[in-house]
């Protein structure tokens, strides 16, 4: 495997992918384990960033902290990456959250984009996709492919399940964005599903199809 793609082995998110994957769990369960998956998933990915030093006043007496010192962008694929920026949001609230829709066309699986809320100017040190599948990666490579020629410097990926081909087509089309997921799955079906993976994670957690 690529150096730059991280599976967690961490008990708490095995514990609740399983979960997840299940057919019986309802979309509001669903959505609040996305939500604490990618957490944990975004906690595990941003073990590298810069801190500042800061004074702050205790209620006893002055000490020293750290403040995240990067300019962090989030850009959730709609739709099933909102959930997962929506928590991202809640544990780190400096972030920006800048949107692309992308869909997959069901008959060709090749991303049709329609929606950009990128700024015009990149004024971020580090831009984190969020979108729970990496199924053939067209859709990522599409996204990569934006945030690149937006002019982003340092991308991460972060999804909660991938076939082998998507992985492959990313880390070969851009083998400089490190791919942080909560599982690697056997392979894609016929229609481009990952199996076993949890079906379709934009109907999953807003109750469609
Ligand atoms: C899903 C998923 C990814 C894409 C992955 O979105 O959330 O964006 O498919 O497939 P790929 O790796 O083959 O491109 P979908 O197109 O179903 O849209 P949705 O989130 O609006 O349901
Ligand atoms: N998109 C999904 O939501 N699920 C898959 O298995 C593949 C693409």
């Amino acid at each position: 495997m690529s150096p730059q793609v991280f599976v967690s082995r961490h008990p708490l998110v095995q514990h609740k992918l399983a979960l997840l994957r299940s057919k019986r769990t309802e979309p509001k369960k669903f959505r609040e384990l996305v939500r604490e998956i990618a957490q944990l998933l975004f906690y595990e990915a941003t073990q590298d960033l810069a801190l500042a030093p800061l004074t702050i006043e205790t209620p006893l007496a002055a000490c020293e902290g750290f403040e995240v010192a990067e300019r962090i962008g989030i850009i959730p694929i709609l739709r099933a990456g909102l959930g997962m920026a929506e928590a991202i949001v809640d544990i780190l609230p400096t972030v920006h959250v800048w949107h692309l829709g992308l869909y997959r066309d069901h008959e060709t699986l090749q991303p049709v984009t329609y929606y950009n809320k990128l700024p015009s100017k990149p004024d971020i040190d580090l831009t984190i996709i969020v979108d729970p599948m990496l199924a053939t990666g067209g859709s990522a490579v599409a996204a990569v492919d934006i945030l690149k020629r937006w002019g982003a410097q340092r991308i991460k990926f972060l999804g909660l399940i991938a076939a082998p081909e998507g992985v492959k087509a990313l880390s070969e089309s851009h083998p400089d964005v490190a791919i942080h997921l909560a599982a690697i799955d056997s392979h894609l079906n016929e229609r481009g599903y990952i199996v076993p993976g949890l079906g379709d994670a934009g109907d999953r957690q807003f109750g469609t199809g």
